[in-house]
């Protein structure tokens, strides 16, 4: 107890050594040392600099060039040259249910006139497109085109028969508030409040949200597969489909924070078992301690 006291409190000799240890005199080795420390201090700092400005500079750079690469994708660079290419995918995947002018087939398909390309976006990137065969509802697979296969039908679908487009920009751009709300008020009722989704009448079901990305969440709406409600800019602005959007994707990173979910009662509970196995475990130590004692 009053040694480490002593000697912090030591008067000269302790004071002029730390006084020494911190500015030596210029030209001994000590100082040189320090120089070198310092430097080797300033090329660390540099680094972690360097390697800072470059990830930004990456990140900048790559959300620079992203919209022009996609654009550029789309290797057949003009338009008509991608309806074109859409027609002969269509004709080889879609027309025995959907028929030669988009009109659709008694007993296979339904008509495709004005659903537009968000409602082909949707289908075909969620994999339930092609169908494979008749079912209550057309499973979910991983799909058969690639994005460029997919901008190709709908290109062909969209100046064909109109309908809904597929928005631009941040689709995320909405109030996280608003969307919660907006979810819990248009959405939860079929798909969870989680978002875990749920069965419905009829031995259909709604999906999990869980594998939906952005564009797929703005074109169910705006298309309304199946059993679900089309919400259009009417029923939904875009801004509150952003707010959703936000919302729901913001909602799925927070599922897992990490640890054990229980149940997903919350954080309060949570810290409550932690304080009770924790507290519990500690109290059994001490008692334990306490009969070997
Ligand atoms: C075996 C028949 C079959 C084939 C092949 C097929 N579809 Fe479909 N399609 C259907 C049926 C049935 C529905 C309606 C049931 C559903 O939505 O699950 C449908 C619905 C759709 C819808 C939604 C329409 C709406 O009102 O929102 C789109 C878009 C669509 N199909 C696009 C395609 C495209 C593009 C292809 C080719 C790549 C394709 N389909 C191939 C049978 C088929
Ligand atoms: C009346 C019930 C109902 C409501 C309300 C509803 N949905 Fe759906 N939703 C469905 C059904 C059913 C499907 C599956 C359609 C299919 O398989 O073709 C679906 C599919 C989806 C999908 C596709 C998921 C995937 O990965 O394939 C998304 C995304 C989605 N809904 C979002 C929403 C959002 C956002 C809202 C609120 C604005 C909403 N839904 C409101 C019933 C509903």
């Amino acid at each position: 107890m009053s040694t480490p006291n002593a000697s912090s409190v030591a008067p000269p000799e302790g004071g002029r050594r730390g006084l020494f240890r911190r500015r030596p005199a210029a030209g001994t080795p000590a100082a040189a040392a320090r120089d070198r420390r310092r430097s080797k201090q300033h090329r660390r700092l540099a680094n972690v600099a360097g390697l800072m400005a470059a990830l930004v500079l990456t990140g900048v750079g790559y959300s620079a060039l992203a919209p022009g690469a996609s654009a550029a994708d789309d290797s057949t660079g003009n338009p008509s040259n991608a309806v074109e290419a859409g027609r002969e995918l269509y004709t080889r995947s879609c027309i025995t249910c959907h028929g030669d002018n988009l009109q659709g087939v008694e007993g296979r398909g339904p008509s495709l006139i004005g659903v537009g390309e968000a409602a082909v976006y949707f289908q075909v990137h969620t994999g339930r497109m092609p169908l494979v065969r008749q079912e209550a509802q057309a499973p979910e697979r991983p799909p058969i085109f690639s994005e460029e296969e997919i901008e190709q039908l709908m290109a062909y679908i969209q100046e064909n028969g109109g309908g809904p487009t597929l928005p631009s920009g941040d689709l995320r751009a909405g109030d996280l508030a608003e969307g919660g709300e907006l979810f819990r008020l248009n959405c939860a009722q079929c798909h969870n409040f989680a978002g875990k989704g749920g069965a419905l009448s009829s031995g259909k079901r709604a999906p999990s949200l869980e594998e939906a990305n952005d564009m797929v969440i703005y074109s169910a709406m705006l298309s309304g597969p199946e059993n679900m409600p089309v919400f259009g800019d009417n029923q939904l602005t875009p801004e509150e489909k952003r707010s959703i959007i936000n919302y729901v994707q913001t909602l799925k990173a927070q599922h897992d924070p990490g640890g054990a979910s229980i149940g997903r009662v919350g954080p309060v509970a949570e810290g409550l078992v932690i304080w009770v196995v924790g507290i519990g475990a500690l109290l059994f130590g001490i008692f334990w301690m306490g009969t070997k004692a």
